[in-house]
């Protein structure tokens, strides 16, 4: 296994496509913050168990929610740790949304049992997620690095206990739901990307 400093994966929060979405002015109406419950001003307290390029995470923080971010790849964790620092660097705007996110280095199975979020986002590896072909590019080399997430029904249990208000799973449009898991509560369906929505207490 490669160390942390010689891992493929570059994260950028200021550039690029993550960087693009900020200065688009995407807000509250997307997907993915409306399955969070942000679309009517509500700001909950997030923990996104799966970080991995921390875009979820970041685009939720720069909404204005707090998001603590677990990821368990030590060579992904070290790739936010960087990024986060540089943004953090880079203007007074971003180090704002950077204040708002919190990263942990472990397993989520094992953490979220000790913290009590609001919002738990889960958004497993999976094939297939994106026509961009930026996307893909990234997607490959953090498939490279971490592999596939087999033990994801497991982690949906350990977030479906944790969650005081609901669990967001991110999935494929049309790929087959995770084996033995409970229906969502609801979904929100992007471009590619399904959003299963399984609310745990009202
Ligand atoms: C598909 S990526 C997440 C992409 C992320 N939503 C984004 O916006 O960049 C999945 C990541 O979750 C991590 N992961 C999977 N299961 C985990 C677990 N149980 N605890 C912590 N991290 C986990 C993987 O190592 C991988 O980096």
């Amino acid at each position: 296994m490669p160390d942390a400093d010689s891992s493929p994966i570059v994260i950028d929060f200021v550039g690029g496509a993550v960087g693009f979405r900020l200065r688009s002015g995407e807000g509250r109406g997307q997907p993915l913050p409306r399955a969070c419950g942000m679309a009517k001003g509500a700001m909950p307290t997030i923990v996104d168990a799966t970080a991995g390029m921390g875009r979820d995470a970041f685009f939720l923080a720069s909404l204005g929610a707090e998001v603590t971010l677990i990821e368990r790849s030590p060579q992904v964790h070290a790739a936010l740790d960087r990024a986060m620092i540089a943004a953090r660097d880079h203007s007074e705007d971003l180090a704002a949304i950077i204040a708002r996110m919190t990263l942990l280095l472990g397993d989520s199975r094992e953490l979220l049992p000790t913290l009590s979020p609001e919002v738990v986002l889960v958004d497993p590896m999976h094939p297939e997620r994106t026509k961009s072909a930026l996307v893909k590019k990234q997607m490959r080399d953090l498939r490279d690095v971490v592999g596939a997430d087999p033990d994801a029904h497991e982690l949906m249990d350990a977030a479906l206990a944790a969650a005081q208000n609901r669990v967001v799973l991110k999935w494929p449009l049309r790929a087959a739901p995770i084996v033995g898991l409970r229906k969502p509560s609801h979904q929100i369906l992007g471009k590619t990307t399904r959003y299963d929505v399984f609310v745990t207490r009202i």
